[in-house]
């Protein structure tokens, strides 16, 4: 299908896939790439975006060693917009100045409009609310450029070229909080860039299921099926192409939700599409007997679950494909671990940690993996999959052995089970589950005092966790009312042996993570 689209280079900045999501949802196909990708001239001439957008990122433009690209990117005649780190770097890769600004600015400031006539900014009122996440600022701009917006705090605060189609802020038009973001992304992609909105899911399935049908052929294909909306749309769209020919294997790790296995079962029967479920909870639990060390477990699991599926596999004859859930934030988070140079490494993710050697001789089929999550779901809804699939909260693949804390055991898995599973029924009752975006309870390692019908009782803690977030990069924890709290903590004491307190976590991300290991 050919589409127009707009290319960001992105420069480490945790916005910058929300620049991508943004174009995305008004319909323009954009893709991120790395400042550094050495293809990129490459892929300009071959695809020829309609647009380059330049992303912000954590970096000083001045300090030796900051990502820089070539100043061959403006003879393309190509428009380009920059953000924050991006309008820096035009700036000073046309000789203008860039220095500490005196006074850091994060969080809303007021953008007042010196030029509203400029294309990025047509329809927006002379002053508005956006914001900003930055510690220099220009203080020379070069003299091909204008200002064409400044805040109290920022006298360049948007520029312009003054013949080319070049055009800069320092604040972020990505993020909700700037006002009026989401209609300069449109003056850019629309009135500058002159792209049709032509990015649809309609005929995505269609197309995959044709392309997946003339790759695979009559080969094989097996899939890891994780029980998460993108592997039940991934098998769907790979078993509409080439029926019994893909064989879904999900491993039970025994770390999993209550009657989790039996759920994905039947969800597949409603789907029509076939499952092996293959019992490891044995093998889990001894591999994990003693472990400690949160790093050390989410490893052991991550490759005890590679061991079980490759067994499985091997018992499959003629297999040629592999198949993967991966969407496009896992390949953006994935090249971003592999290049430390930006960004660095939290906590060894169970999905990017590589496959041995002999899984990887298959071939991939990734049929989701240029889409966000919320176009996967809206595929999901298209094909009519009921809400419990596709509104199903992410679960971590090591599962419920990074929310027990501590070393694990048949004990705690069963009290931590029992108890997430009344947090869940808490949470369909009331209505909150579709309105949060994670919860879950994390069991201590710690035991407290408390008294139950008369009687002393020393018993473990545990901890609720429910938060909202968009992108689950950054998130806040949710703001749910006393009486529910209240009552799920009652539940969860009275109904659940052995644990006699709970807390709740108040904590964002950053600073703390979502999971606790
Ligand atoms: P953190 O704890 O890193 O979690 O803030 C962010 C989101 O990722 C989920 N998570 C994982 N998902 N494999 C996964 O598939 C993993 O190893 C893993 N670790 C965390 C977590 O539940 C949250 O949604």
């Amino acid at each position: 299908m050919k589409k127009d689209f707009i290319l960001i280079l992105d420069f480490g900045s945790q916005y910058s896939h929300m620049i991508a999501r943004r174009i995305r949802d008004i319909g323009v196909y954009t893709l991120l790439y790395h400042y550094n990708d050495i293809r990129i001239l490459h892929i300009i001439s071959k695809n020829k975006p309609k647009g380059l957008i330049l992303s912000g990122g954590p970096f000083s433009v001045y300090e030796t060693g900051s990502p820089l690209i070539s100043k061959d990117i403006f003879q393309l005649n190509i428009p380009i917009f920059g953000i924050c780190y991006g309008m820096q770097l035009i700036s000073f890769l046309f000789g203008g100045k860039v220095k500490k600004s005196k006074y850091k600015e994060y969080g809303k400031s007021c953008l007042i409009i010196d030029h509203p006539n400029n294309n990025i900014f047509y329809g927006i009122p002379e002053k508005s609310i956006v914001w900003m996440s930055h510690f220099d600022e220009i203080k020379n701009l070069p003299k091909e450029f204008q200002v064409i917006g400044h805040t109290s705090s920022c006298h360049i605060a948007a520029f312009s070229h003054i013949s080319k189609d070049i055009y800069a802020v320092q604040f972020h038009p990505e993020v909700k909080n700037t006002e009026y973001g989401i209609s300069m992304l449109k003056n850019f992609v629309f009135h500058i860039c002159k792209c049709d909105s032509n990015w649809k899911l309609n005929n995505f399935v269609q197309n995959t299921i044709y392309d997946i049908k003339k790759r695979v052929g009559k080969k094989k294909v097996i899939l890891g099926f994780s029980g998460g909306v993108d592997s039940f749309v991934t098998a769907y769209i790979i078993y509409q192409a080439i029926g019994n020919s893909l064989n879904c294997i999900f491993v039970d790790t025994g770390l999993l939700l209550k009657n989790e296995e039996e759920k994905i079962y039947s969800l597949c029967q409603k789907m029509h599409f076939p499952i092996k479920i293959i019992d490891a909870k044995n093998h889990f639990l001894s591999k994990l007997t003693g472990i400690i060390d949160p790093e050390i477990k989410r490893k052991i699991i991550g490759e005890e679950f590679i061991y079980i599926f490759q067994k499985e596999s091997e018992k499959i004859k003629d297999v040629e494909f592999l198949a993967q859930g991966t969407i496009y934030s896992d390949v953006i988070e994935s090249s971003v671990y592999s290049n430390n140079s930006i960004s660095c490494s939290i906590k060894s993710h169970h999905n990017v940690g590589g496959l041995p050697k002999k899984l990887m001789k298959l071939k991939l089929v990734e049929p989701l993996k240029e889409l966000f999550k919320d176009e996967v779901r809206k595929i999901g809804q298209k094909l009519g999959f009921p809400k419990e699939i596709l509104y199903r909260h992410p679960f971590p693949g090591p599962g419920l052995g990074i929310r027990v804390i501590g070393e694990i055991n048949e004990k705690k898995i069963f009290l931590i089970r029992k108890a997430e599973d009344i947090l869940l029924q808490e949470l369909i009752n009331s209505e909150i589950y579709n309105s949060v975006s994670q919860a879950f309870i994390v069991l201590l390692p710690i035991k407290s005092v408390g008294i139950k019908g008369d009687k002393r009782t020393y018993e473990y803690a545990a901890i609720l966790r429910v938060i909202n977030t968009e992108d689950f990069m950054t998130a806040t924890f949710a703001h749910l009312s006393y009486n529910f709290l209240e009552k799920v903590s009652s539940r969860i004491t009275n109904e659940v042996e052995e644990i006699n307190r709970i807390a709740y976590d108040i904590t964002s991300k950053p600073p703390s993570t979502i999971e606790w290991e």
